[in-house]
């Protein structure tokens, strides 16, 4: 061969190397409809869409992305798709909001534009660093779509709405070494500041299985050397995305704690979001901040059997201290179950959660989730039940509000448990196959009890949400399983494009660490047209369903407590609302 046929045999390679990036997609955690993802919307359907989550007026969104309180604004940035009801070109995003009710949409923060990032602007991070102001951490892609970490900083660091930001030369600051896979390397966390003078990030990757958050660190913010060991992994749990890691304090239980608190009381979290599954899980744990090791408290499991933020639709969630109130503040995506026919026709699809509040439980155990109180300014029509005793299979309407947008709170005395079923301990980390064997028609000994959501009144179409008490006859404690069935949510005829027995309609259940020693258990579900969160003794368990009903939509919703267990539960108190929409109305009305 001539030293052209040199050239050209490497260029060929070259050429087939490109091309084979192009066919193979980018990446194994987002169906990529190629054709769909530049159809841009004309018209957005509003029978489903929320009417006080976040959401944009139209098309795809994704993972929340570098949450922040900062000169009196809260800013949300997330991953959007501005052509299109699908997953493509995406984009940062940006909102912001003096209360995380009411938000004001500004432009896209980040968008491809250099060579480090003309591939993508995927997720990524805020911190705030002192002299600097806030800075992006985010995970950009070139041109051969491999992932990389790159930084952006605000033009103008006093304005309090951070309008424009600028993507230095020098990026990008981390390129994967040759130990790891160009696409499995992303979403850096918030960095964190230690004595010893350095700034600390984490990103999430995979070797062999092995779910890995790296460790990186600067002296100054720009130049970032990865730690020689992980500063967690745990073999067979796949890519790790969306890696979050905070400390909680040991003594107070009433306020967050920002990242760089260093303290003898405190404990760590660090939670990830599994590809695999797209579920996230979080175990509590010791960092040690020297050997920069991470390590799980032995009662944590660590891997698919995990506590869960949310056992239902629920990821790549994020959380940011909010300093105005000393409070962690948690955000998550909530994807649509419907079809991508569906999507398109209703030219939207995702969501954000309301906003939570992360607390340690007094257990020390497990994590606790409350909606931020702001929300609380959105109710309006009240009504209250108190007292009133549900018998087996009897069920009561909740009259008055607007069930299919309605915020409820309900406490159920439940007595005595002798009449509680015995658990079969093979469901111990199963407690979806539970629900789906028992759900809300088949009676039960204590429960199922608790509230049937967007029902019609004949339960031709309904969501119910509701707990199931069995007894655990190895620890002689209550076993107590919660249920947000999506199941008999819509109706199974075809309907619109696409028939919705193809639906993904799950059973998402989680247990209830409680002991029952005062007879009671509380839920509280936030009811938003087709999502539906909710709260098991006061945030130990929560789930959220996306549902899609045909005929129990807007007024014709129905709300209902119910009971279908031959034990008797007193409802003894319940407090229900209805719920505005806020400045962005996004449900055309109810
Ligand atoms: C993209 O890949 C090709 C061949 O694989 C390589 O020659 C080129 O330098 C890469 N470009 C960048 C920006 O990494
Ligand atoms: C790198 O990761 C991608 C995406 O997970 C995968 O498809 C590919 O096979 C991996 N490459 C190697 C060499 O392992
Ligand atoms: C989104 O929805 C589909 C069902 O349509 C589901 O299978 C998938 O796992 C969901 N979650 C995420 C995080 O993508
Ligand atoms: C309660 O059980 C009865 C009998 O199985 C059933 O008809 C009814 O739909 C159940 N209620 C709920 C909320 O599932
Ligand atoms: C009970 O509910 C489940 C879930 O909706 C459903 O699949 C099943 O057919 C129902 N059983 C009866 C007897 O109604």
């Amino acid at each position: 061969m001539g030293v052209s046929d040199v050239v050209t045999v490497l260029l060929l390679l070259v050429l087939i190397n490109l091309s084979n990036h192009n066919i193979k997609g980018i990446d194994a955690f987002h169906r990529i409809y190629e054709k769909l993802q530049s159809q841009s919307v004309e018209s957005v359907n509003h029978l489903h869409r929320t009417g006080f989550h976040f959401q944009p007026p139209k098309h795809w969104i994704n993972d929340p992305n570098g949450p922040v309180y900062y000169k009196g604004f809260y800013h949300l940035f997330y991953q959007y798709n501005p052509q299109g009801a699908v997953w493509g070109n995406i984009v940062w995003a940006h909102s912001v909001s003096k209360d995380l009710v009411n938000w004001e949409a500004l432009e896209p923060a980040i968008y491809p534009s250099k060579w480090f990032d003309i591939g993508g602007t995927w997720s990524g991070s805020i911190t705030i660093v002192p002299g600097k102001g806030p800075v992006i951490l985010y995970t950009s892609l070139n041109q051969n779509k491999t992932q990389m970490q790159s930084y952006a900083i605000p033009q103008d660091p006093s304005d309090p709405y951070l309008r424009k930001w600028i993507k230095p030369d020098d990026n990008p600051i981390a390129v994967p070494d040759w130990t790891m896979n160009g696409s499995e390397f992303r979403d850096p966390t918030t960095a964190w500041f230690s004595k010893d003078g350095h700034w600390r990030t984490l990103v999430g990757s995979v070797r062999k299985h092995r779910g890995i958050a790296y460790i990186y660190r600067s002296r100054d913010f720009k130049h970032w050397v990865k730690a020689k060991h992980p500063v967690h992994s745990k073999e067979r749990t796949g890519m790790w995305e969306c890696p979050d890691f905070f400390p909680v304090s040991l003594t107070d239980f009433n306020n967050g704690l920002d990242l760089d608190y260093v303290g003898p009381n405190t404990k760590h979290v660090l939670k990830v979001s599994l590809d695999l599954t797209r579920y996230e899980y979080y175990t509590l744990g010791k960092y040690d901040s020297k050997k920069d090791r991470y390590v799980p408290d032995g009662d944590s499991p660590d891997g698919w059997d995990g506590l869960r933020f949310d056992y239902g639709n629920f990821y790549a969630s994020k959380t940011f201290f909010d300093y105005k109130k000393n409070r962690r503040i948690l955000w998550g995506w909530a994807n649509e179950s419907d079809t991508v026919d569906d999507d398109r026709l209703k030219g939207w699809a995702g969501l954000q959660v309301i906003p939570r509040t992360v607390l340690l439980d007094s257990s020390k155990k497990q994590l606790v989730f409350w909606p931020i109180e702001e929300i609380e300014s959105l109710r309006s029509n009240y009504v209250r039940m108190n007292n009133h005793d549900i018998k087996m299979g009897q069920r009561l309407e909740v009259k008055g509000i607007t069930p299919a947008k309605a915020d409820v709170e309900v406490t159920f005395y439940v007595g005595s448990l002798e009449k509680a079923e015995t658990f079969d301990p093979s469901f111990t980390f199963k407690p979806f196959d539970l629900c789906k064997l028992k759900g809300s028609n088949v009676t039960g000994g204590v429960g199922p009890f608790g509230l049937i959501t967007l029902a019609t009144p004949d339960l031709e179409e309904y969501t119910p949400v509701f707990f199931r008490v069995f007894k655990d006859t190895s620890t002689h404690k209550p076993k107590v399983l919660m249920c947000s069935d999506a199941r008999p949510s819509t109706l199974k005829q075809d309907q619109g494009p696409s028939p919705k027995e193809k639906m993904y309609k799950p059973s998402f259940a989680g247990f209830v660490d409680v002991d029952l020693s005062d007879g009671r258990i509380s839920l509280r579900s936030l009811i938003d047209h087709s999502v539906v969160e909710n709260f098991g003794a006061l945030g130990k368990t929560v789930i959220t369903s996306r549902v899609y009903p045909v005929k129990a939509v807007k007024e014709n919703a129905h709300l209902y407590v119910f009971n279908n267990g031959t034990q008797t539960v007193n409802v003894e108190s319940l407090n229900a609302w209805s719920m505005d929409s806020p400045s962005q109305m996004n449900d055309g009305g109810l």
